[in-house]
């Protein structure tokens, strides 16, 4: 038996755009049931990925004894009971972020966990995207990263419609967060977060290893802009990524100066964007950012003809990899590892619980540090 076999709970847009995709080209997975309390989402998505049973109850998903492992992508109101439940069931947990919105439901999954014997993956992808980890080997081959800058910018403000202001720091600084203890192998000592206002805000971290970390998030760019950049010093060298597709390294004999990551996109679209990201790297991302860009918003502002509705359709529908999902960030790698660790019973690379708990605390630490304009120590 070489596929681990899985079933999926929420089939809303994390799931359209990565895990259905992905949950169906995996090497590894095989995806047997797919369960969503929308009936017209759950057809369509059955038929789109050919799974081979439906549930609206999340239950009979548990109850199937063929199900080894679970994906949950549901919101983080439901993201803490589900995956207890799954353990509880005997099924091992791929749960998105940020796992849940406090460290006291995070540690509840962790006790779960403990108790059931299985294994939980946190959905702190970024980890496994071949950019970073490429990154991190050049960083610990010299004495491991020191100095760190990451910026994540976006178009909250649009997105975030569904969410308060001020939670963008628990729906997408917990990646960076993540990633500051990943990439310096360390936990936090201590954090300071500022706000010019809601969702544009700077963290600074100093880690138990001496690693500083500085983030910069902005949820009022527009999309022309690529999303993340990080910048990170070793001992004495360094390197940039930008936006996941185009690694430079400074000061390491050893390493090639360029490193491009093309192999990804959006699964439903054309690659067409491929050979451009590996013969241009940032430039053309930035290009066909721009591209899109424009055409959505641009020319609309500004009245200018936009192209005729076959070629517009042809661009956004068939060759355009969708925003956010147009480089690799490590999401099909990140459960295509699971599912082996899944029918192995190696303990999974992934972020697991401890990690979606520090995670946690660092998001309610950030918070509380921009209320009270205090140092938060751990
Ligand atoms: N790792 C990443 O890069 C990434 C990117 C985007 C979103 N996310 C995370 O993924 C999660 C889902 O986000 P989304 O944008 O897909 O949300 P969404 O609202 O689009 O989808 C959630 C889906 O879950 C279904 N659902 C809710 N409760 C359910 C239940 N009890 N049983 C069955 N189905 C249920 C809803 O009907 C909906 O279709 C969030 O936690 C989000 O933070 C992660």
């Amino acid at each position: 038996m070489n596929q681990a076999t899985f079933g999926i709970i929420g089939a809303g847009g994390i799931a359209q755009s990565q895990h259905l995709p992905n949950l169906t080209r995996a090497p590894h997975v095989k995806l047997r049931t797919l369960c969503d309390l929308r009936e017209d989402v759950l057809q369509q998505m059955q038929a789109k990925y050919a799974v081979p049973q439906a549930e609206t109850d999340y239950c009979a998903l548990l109850a199937d004894p063929e199900i080894a492992a679970v994906v949950v992508a549901t919101r983080e109101d439901m993201q803490a009971p589900l995956p207890i439940e799954a353990l509880n069931a005997g099924k091992h947990g791929y749960v998105e972020k940020p796992l849940a919105n406090t460290p006291q439901e995070v540690e509840a999954v962790g006790a779960a966990q403990q108790a059931s014997g299985k294994f939980v993956a946190v959905g702190f992808n970024r980890r496994m995207a071949p950019a970073y980890t490429k990154a991190k080997e050049l960083l610990c081959a010299d004495g491991g990263a020191k100095n760190l800058h990451y910026r994540i910018s976006d178009e909250y403000w649009s997105w975030g419609k569904n969410y308060p202001p001020g939670v963008r720091v628990i729906h997408e600084v917990c990646h960076i967060f993540d990633l500051c203890r990943w990439f310096s192998d360390s936990d936090p000592e201590h954090l300071y977060c500022l706000e010019s206002r809601p969702d544009d805000e700077v963290f600074v971290l100093k880690m138990k290893s001496g690693c500083v970390c500085s983030i910069m998030s902005s949820g009022y760019v527009t999309m022309d802009l690529p999303k993340e950049r990080v910048e990170i010093v070793s001992n004495l060298g360094a390197v940039t990524v930008e936006e996941f597709v185009e690694l430079r390294t400074y000061g390491y004999a050893d390493a090639e100066p360029v490193y491009r990551y093309a192999d990804h996109s959006h699964p439903d679209r054309e690659f067409t964007h491929k050979y451009l990201l590996e013969k241009e790297g940032a430039n053309a991302l930035s290009a066909l950012r721009r591209l899109g860009w424009e055409q959505r918003n641009r020319a609309q502002a500004n009245g200018d003809p936009l192209p005729d509705a076959a070629e517009r359709k042809d661009y956004v529908g068939n060759r355009s990899p969708h925003w956010n999902y147009m480089v690799d960030k490590g999401w099909l790698a990140a459960v295509d590892h699971f599912a082996q660790c899944v029918l192995s019973g190696e303990p999974p690379r992934n972020a697991g619980a401890a990690d979606g708990l520090w995670s946690a605390r660092m998001s309610a630490a950030a918070i509380e540090s921009r209320k009270t304009g205090a140092v938060v120590q751990f």
